[in-house]
């Protein structure tokens, strides 16, 4: 049994989130699918939902998110939130999670956390609004984060794991390790954008002055991320930026 640090959390998190909860659940189909539920049902608390077990994890592009009990960490952040432009959140949230797990993890853009050439931790941030009423939009910030090695099945990279880097790692430590500051980051993101995030994403940035391939079949070499986090790319047809969550972007190449 996981022994989970729900109060440390509350303890924690609820000065900078009045009307905080935290709850864990041995299992649900996704933490991200019920929070939008909730959202859109009009519960709209500030809430961290970790599930041991999801039944129906959801990657980014419509893609599943597979995680096995204790060998993986998957929770959603829920709160409401009216930053000026949303552009870069995602990429504020990876560089949050990466500064807090070890200065080895690099990011990809646009949400993934790898370890050398392998991911570790994956992103997915989904909206619930208010259409008509004056109510800030729902955030829903989903994080699945490998903690122990799992086996690589229909996956063409083995995954990375935090073990590889923090041996004595669970699913416990590691959520009590990020959530605080990431609940910083966030607000502090609402406050002032995407701008005090950037040269963060910088010195993570895994493809930077790599080539790289997107999923429309275009080739070029990654430069950084511009002002509001698009992947800058040199292609034949010139500087190309990146904003679509629609584009992948693999890294071509050793
Ligand atoms: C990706 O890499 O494509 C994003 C993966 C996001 C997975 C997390 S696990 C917790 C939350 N609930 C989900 O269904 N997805 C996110």
């Amino acid at each position: 049994m996981i022994r989970w640090p729900a109060e440390a959390l509350w303890q924690a998190v609820s000065p900078l989130l009045p009307g905080f909860t935290v709850e864990i659940l041995p299992e649900i189909d996704s933490t991200n699918t019920e929070l939008v539920r909730r959202a859109r049902s009009g519960v709209v608390e500030p809430t961290l939902l970790v599930a041991e077990q999801q039944t129906a994890g959801r990657g980014r592009l419509g893609r599943g998110w597979h995680s096995a009990a204790g060998d993986s960490l998957t929770f959603s952040l829920a709160l409401p939130l009216a930053p000026a432009d949303w552009s870069g959140l995602s990429l504020a949230v990876g560089a949050s999670i990466a500064e807090s797990l070890h200065p080895a993890v690099r990011l990809k853009w646009p949400n993934d956390l790898w370890l050398q050439d392998r991911k570790l931790a994956g992103i997915l941030i989904e909206t619930a609004g208010f259409a008509g009423d004056a109510r800030p939009r729902q955030a829903v910030i989903g994080v699945g984060l490998n903690i122990a090695p799992r086996a690589a099945a229909g996956l063409s990279t083995p995954p990375a794991c935090v073990r590889e880097l923090l041996p004595e790692a669970d699913a416990a430590s590691v959520l009590q390790r990020v959530v605080p500051v990431l609940v910083q980051d966030v607000l502090s993101f609402q406050q002032a954008g995407f701008a005090p995030f950037h040269a963060r994403f910088d010195a993570r940035d895994l493809l930077r002055d790599r080539p790289v391939t997107l999923s429309d079949g275009t080739a070029g070499t990654a430069h950084g991320v511009s002002e509001s986090g698009a992947l800058l790319v040199h292609t034949a047809a010139g500087l190309q930026a990146i904003a679509s969550s629609e584009v992948s972007v693999r890294p071509a190449g050793p």
